[in-house]
């Protein structure tokens, strides 16, 4: 059995001090859960929640990494500089790294082969635009990113993968994919795990649903089969709702 992961994305929100605050918040109101409960924070609020979380069930996640050692890379941050702080995540291909700022599948692999030969745990986001949705190209485009995103990555670096299915036409809109049509994707991509690796390897990789999720339909996207928990935006700035979401 997989046992579900949910995760907040906390995208570009979250100073020092109120990394502190939520993180001290939350502790209280997720120590009982029975999934795995992540945070991913911005880069200059990590060293801050690796502090708040320790002796917690909380583990924190950064939100990009680079693929190379070191060099000249404006602005990125490397696997290690993560690893020093404390980081066990970090999420990958973000739509918002898509859309925004020029990331590809094949710069989404350099990274996914980096940050786990150096030991990170990846959540590798993939999804579809609303336009491919609506030209019913959805299976495709998912195959297609995970494929690529997983190009060289071993049966092995596989136990430390998630995927989060993330249909950017839902994420930040109120628009949740039904948990039917989420169950239906997410099964297309095991399935192409299951192609790429073994059936085995594909039944043990586990697949959250990102975009949308709250509360009031935490229950229903997990009680579906290959539903594996969440990667939460919005909902994950508050306390209360992450917590009723780590809840289900
Ligand atoms: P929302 O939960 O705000 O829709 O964001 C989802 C997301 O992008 C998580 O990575």
């Amino acid at each position: 059995m997989r046992k579900p992961i949910i995760a907040g994305n906390w995208k570009m929100n979250n100073n020092i001090a109120q990394t502190k605050q939520l993180i001290a918040d939350l502790k209280p109101l997720v120590a009982d859960a029975k999934c795995d409960v992540v945070v991913c924070a911005p880069y200059t609020s990590l060293a801050a929640a690796v502090e708040a979380t320790k002796g917690s069930n909380i583990k924190v996640g950064a939100e990009n990494v680079h693929w190379a050692e070191k060099g000249a890379y404006t602005g990125e941050i490397t696997a290690d500089m993560l690893l020093e702080l404390g980081v066990e995540y970090v999420i990958i291909g973000h739509s918002e790294r898509r859309q925004y700022f020029g990331e590809t599948d094949e710069t989404v692999n350099l990274r996914v082969k980096t940050a786990l030969a150096k030991g990170l745990k990846v959540i590798l986001c993939v999804g579809e635009l609303l336009n491919e949705r609506e030209a019913g190209i959805t299976p495709e485009v998912v195959r297609r990113q995970t494929k690529i995103a997983l190009t060289g990555v071993t049966h092995e670096d596989l136990d430390n993968i998630v995927i989060a299915y993330e249909p950017v036409w839902a994420i930040g809109t109120g628009k949740t994919a039904t948990a039917q049509d989420a169950n239906d994707t997410i099964k297309i991509i095991r399935d192409c795990l299951k192609e790429m690796y073994c059936e085995k390897c594909g039944e043990k990789v586990r697949i959250q649903y990102g975009g949308s999720m709250k509360p009031a339909n935490a229950a229903e996207l997990m009680a579906m089969p290959e539903i594996d928990g969440g990667l939460i935006g919005g909902a994950s700035l508050k306390a209360e709702d992450f917590s009723k979401i780590v809840n289900y």
